[in-house]
C-alpha cells in the first residue's frame, strides 16, 4: 500500500466562494461548528482499489443512497484539531500527527481502513492552505479541522463496509461554550454510562457521541453546562466529560487524571498537558480518582481546581458537579491560578508565542 501514501490531490476550485465582505461579517463572532469554509477535501476507498481519488473541491451536500451502510450501522470515526493563525501572520498545526496516529487506532477499532499518516497530513495541509482566509484573526479564534470517515458501501448486511469515503471539512471557530464561560457546572451522570470494557470508549466513533446525548440533553435541561460520566464496572471512577478529558489539582500543586484504561479518550490535549506539567516541575498522576473521594476533597479543600480539556474546550476551569443526591463546589466556583498557567503555558505554545518543548508546532507557511 506504500503507493497510496503518494497520492496527488486534484484541485477544482469553488467557483462561487463567499464573497470577502461575507466572510469578514461571519468570522466576527463564529461560536463554534457553524460556520464552514468554501473547500472540503474527500479521498475514496475501495476493496480492491486501496486509498484513490484524493480531492480538493467546492463544499457540497453528499449524494448517498439510503443503504449507505454508516446510516445503518454507524461504521464512522472522526478527529478535531485546529488550524491557528500566528501573530507573523503564517498558519500552523499543533501535532497533527497524533491525530492521525489516533484515526488509525480508531480505525482498527471500529474494522476500517487505516489511512496513512502522510495522506491525513497531507489532507490538512489542502484545506487550511486553500481556505487559509477562514481562519478569524480575534484572539482565541482558529480553524477546527473535522476530518472524518464514514462506510459507503450501498449493502443491508451486518459487516465491514467494503467501501469508505475520507473527508475534511474546516470551521472557523471562537469559544466552545457560549459567553467564554470562565468555569463550567457539571451534571454528574448516574443513570448513563458512555462506555464499557472492552467497547469503544478510547476510539473517536460518532456512536459515542450518540451514546451521550441523552445524558448531555440532561444536563442542560438541569441548567449545566456539561455532562461527567462515571465508570461502567463500579460507576464510582470519574471517567471524563461528554467531549473532554478532566484533571484535578491537589493542594500540593500536584494533578491527578484518570488513566487510559480503554474506555476515555486519548485525548492530544491531556497528553500535552501531563506534558508540559511535568516539564514545569509539577508531579502529575494518572489514577483513578472516585466520585466520593471528589466530593470528599472539594469539600475539606484537599482540591483546589478541576478543569476540563481538548481542543474544542482548550482548558476550562469546573465550577461545581451536582448529581442525584450530590452537589459540591469546587475552590472558589471560579477560574484557579494553576488550570489558568497551565491553559496559558499551552495556547502560547499553540500560537508559537513560547517554544513548543516538543516540536509540536506544525507550520504550514
Ligand atoms: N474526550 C472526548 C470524549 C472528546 O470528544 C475529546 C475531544 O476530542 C477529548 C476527550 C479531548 O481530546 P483532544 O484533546 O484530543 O481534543
Ligand atoms: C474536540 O474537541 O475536537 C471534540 O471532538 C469535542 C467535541 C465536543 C467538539
Amino acid at each position: 500500500m506504500t503507493a497510496d501514501t503518494s497520492l496527488s490531490f486534484a484541485y477544482e476550485p469553488n467557483s462561487a466562494p463567499v464573497p470577502a465582505s461575507e466572510r469578514s461579517e461571519r468570522l466576527v463572532n463564529p461560536g463554534f461548528g457553524r460556520v464552514f469554509t468554501d473547500h472540503m477535501v474527500t479521498i475514496r476507498y475501495a476493496e480492491r482499489k486501496g486509498w484513490h481519488d484524493a480531492r480538493v473541491h467546492a463544499r457540497t451536500p453528499l449524494q448517498v443512497d439510503p443503504a449507505c451502510a454508516v446510516l445503518h450501522y454507524a461504521q464512522e470515526i472522526f478527529e478535531g484539531l485546529k488550524a491557528y493563525r500566528l501573530d507573523d501572520g503564517t498558519t500552523a498545526l499543533f501535532r497533527p500527527e497524533a491525530n492521525a496516529r489516533r484515526f488509525q487506532d480508531s480505525a482498527r477499532r471500529m474494522a476500517m481502513p487505516e489511512l496513512p499518516e502522510e495522506l491525513f497530513l497531507e489532507s490538512l495541509r489542502q484545506i487550511v492552505t486553500i481556505d487559509r482566509d477562514w481562519i478569524p484573526t480575534s484572539e482565541g479564534g482558529s480553524l477546527y479541522l473535522r476530518p472524518f470517515m464514514i462506510a459507503s458501501e450501498d449493502f443491508l448486511g451486518v459487516k465491514p463496509s467494503a467501501e469508505y469515503l475520507y473527508m475534511v471539512i474546516a470551521s472557523s471557530v471562537g469559544a466552545y461554550f457560549k459567553g467564554g464561560a470562565p468555569a463550567v457546572k457539571l451534571w454528574l451522570s448516574q443513570s448513563f454510562t458512555r462506555a464499557a470494557p472492552g467497547g469503544t470508549g478510547a476510539a473517536k466513533c460518532g456512536g459515542n457521541y450518540a451514546a451521550s446525548l441523552a445524558a448531555q440533553a440532561e444536563a442542560i435541561r438541569r441548567g449545566y453546562d456539561q455532562v461527567v460520566f462515571l465508570d461502567a464496572a463500579e460507576r464510582r471512577w470519574v471517567e471524563e466529560l461528554g467531549g473532554m478529558n478532566i484533571f484535578f489539582v491537589m493542594d500540593d500543586g500536584s494533578l491527578i487524571t484518570p488513566p487510559l484504561g480503554g474506555t476515555i479518550l486519548p485525548g492530544i490535549t491531556r497528553d500535552s498537558l501531563i506534558t508540559l506539567a511535568r516539564d514545569q516541575g509539577m508531579t502529575v498522576r494518572e489514577e483513578p480518582y472516585a466520585i466520593e473521594q471528589w466530593q470528599a476533597d472539594a469539600e475539606s479543600g484537599r482540591l483546589r481546581e478541576a478543569f476540563a480539556c481538548g481542543t474544542a474546550a482548550v482548558v476550562t476551569p469546573i465550577a461545581s458537579v451536582t448529581g442525584e443526591n450530590l452537589s459540591f463546589t469546587i475552590g472558589t466556583g471560579g477560574p484557579g491560578q494553576l488550570t489558568e498557567k497551565l491553559r496559558q503555558s499551552l495556547v502560547d505554545i499553540q500560537r508559537a508565542r513560547a517554544p513548543g518543548p516538543h516540536g509540536w508546532l506544525q507550520r504550514l507557511d
